[in-house]
Order: C-alpha cells, then sequence, then structure tokens
C-alpha cells in the first residue's frame, strides 16, 4: 500500500511528520536508492527501502505513550549539550525512541507527554487541535483585575495576539496562586505573560493537558496512557466557540 513518506518516516518514530517533511526537502530522504525532495511522495513501507541520513527505516515502531510528572531542575528535551539531566532520565523500562511533545522549563514543574508517536505528537502541538494545557502559577504579588483582563482577551507577544486564556485565582496569599489555561503554547508564554503585567511567576505546574492531570503521578515519576485516552486525544478538535461541551 502506498502511504505518504512523511508518515512512513512519523510511523517509524524517527521524528513527527512536519519534521519528516524538512527532512524531505532537504533531501535526506532516498527511496530505493533516490533522493526524494517532493513532498507528496508516497512509498510502500512494506516494500520499498526509505532511508532518512543513510539509514534503513524498520519496521514501524511500537508506539508508547507516557504521562510523565516532570520535576524541577530537568530539561524537557532528550539531550543537553552541557550534560545537565532531562527528562528522558525518568523514563525507564522503554525500548523504543521516545520523546517529549512540547516544552516546560527547567525551572517548571507538572505533567508532559512523551511518545514515539509522530502523528499524535503534531496533532497535539496543532493550531487546530488546541489543545488546553492548565497550569497553576504562584506571582510575585497580587494582579490588577484590569491587567488580569487583558491578559484574558489577549496581549501582543513577539508581534502576534495571544489566544484568549482563561485565568482565575485559587490560592489568594500575599504571593497567590492563579489557574491558567492556554490553548497555544508559546515559548516560556505564561510567564512572558505575567511579566508583561509585573507580576512575575515565581513558581510555575502544569496541572492538566485537555482531560490529563496530574492526579496519581508523583513528581519524577510516570504512567501510561490508556488505550482510551490516546484515542481521545486523538480525536481531541478545539470546541465549537458557543459549545461548553467537555
Ligand atoms: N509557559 C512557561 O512560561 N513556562 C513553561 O514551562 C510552560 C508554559
Amino acid at each position: 500500500m502506498l502511504v505518504r513518506l512523511q508518515k512512513i518516516i512519523a510511523d517509524a518514530g524517527i521524528t513527527s511528520r512536519r519534521k519528516a517533511e524538512t527532512l524531505i526537502l532537504e533531501g535526506r530522504v532516498t527511496v530505493n536508492g533516490q533522493v526524494v525532495t517532493e513532498l507528496g511522495s508516497k512509498a510502500d513501507p512494506a516494500r520499498d527501502h526509505v532511508k532518512v541520513g543513510g539509514k534503513l527505516l524498520g519496521r514501524p515502531a511500537r508506539h508508547h505513550y507516557i504521562l510523565l510528572h516532570k520535576p524541577i531542575g530537568y530539561l524537557s528535551t532528550v539531550s543537553d549539550p552541557e550534560g545537565r539531566p532531562t527528562v528522558m532520565r525518568l523514563v525507564k523500562g522503554i525500548r523504543e525512541r521516545i520523546y517529549p511533545v512540547g516544552r516546560l522549563d527547567y525551572n517548571s514543574s507538572g505533567i508532559m507527554i512523551l511518545t514515539n508517536d509522530g502523528e499524535l505528537a503534531n496533532h497535539l502541538m496543532s493550531r487546530t487541535a488546541a489543545i488546553p494545557r492548565t497550569y497553576h502559577v504562584k506571582l510575585e504579588g497580587q494582579p490588577q483585575p484590569e491587567d488580569l483582563k487583558k491578559l484574558k482577551s489577549g496581549i501582543v507577544l513577539d508581534g502576534e495576539r495571544t489566544a484568549p486564556a482563561e485565568i482565575r485565582q485559587v490560592v489568594q496569599r500575599e504571593k497567590p496562586w492563579y489557574e491558567i489555561t492556554l490553548t497555544e503554547g508559546r515559548n516560556h508564554q505564561v510567564r512572558r505573560m505575567f511579566e508583561r503585567i509585573g507580576q512575575p511567576v515565581v513558581k510555575l505546574k502544569r496541572v492538566r493537558i485537555a482531560f490529563l492531570t496530574d492526579e496519581g503521578i508523583a513528581p519524577g515519576s510516570f504512567r501510561h496512557l490508556t488505550p482510551a485516552e490516546v484515542e481521545r486525544l486523538k480525536i481531541w478538535k478545539r470546541p465549537e466557540k458557543s459549545s461548553k461541551a467537555r
């Protein structure tokens, strides 16, 4: 059966479909010895020899779906040139090469998904799915209601307006805790949003991704997602504007 090259590469667990497209465009993919740079190209994974960077792709990888509670002090990358600990150290017993979907800062904690399913990774990061991610943040001080209103409706970061956010206070103290839910994941977005209103984030913890929470997962540990959870993530769509479903 003919399948698009980027899907074959993603299914082999090499990388996400989007990154596979870049590899194809860069001329790093061959099919039966011929370099293929056209994105629409297809091959038969059962018969054709597909190589990426000269390495023959094996059988499609068995997919793994991990929900990890990242503690502070770990990088959310596969490796670090400076030798700092990465979240990969915390995941044991999986032979396939899995990778984190999205990022959590070194100084942030909370849940993240790791997988070798490039398809799902892509979907989770896509703007169309707009997966909500919820954070608990401890702030330096009490923000002004009008500033919170601005953050909720959207501010301009890197020349682009942020999507509407849900924000509510969860702990009332001198350094209060707030809960913020975003449907996009720009670099250091939560920290930058609160910095913009003059209330730096002192602590940041991701407590929810879509319907997944940190319940029962101690910092530094993980669990496998259930098949039902994986299916639910795969079909997750941005809710209709008027809908309160989910
Ligand atoms: N936003 C941030 O600023 N940092 C994180 O780690 C996650 C979201």
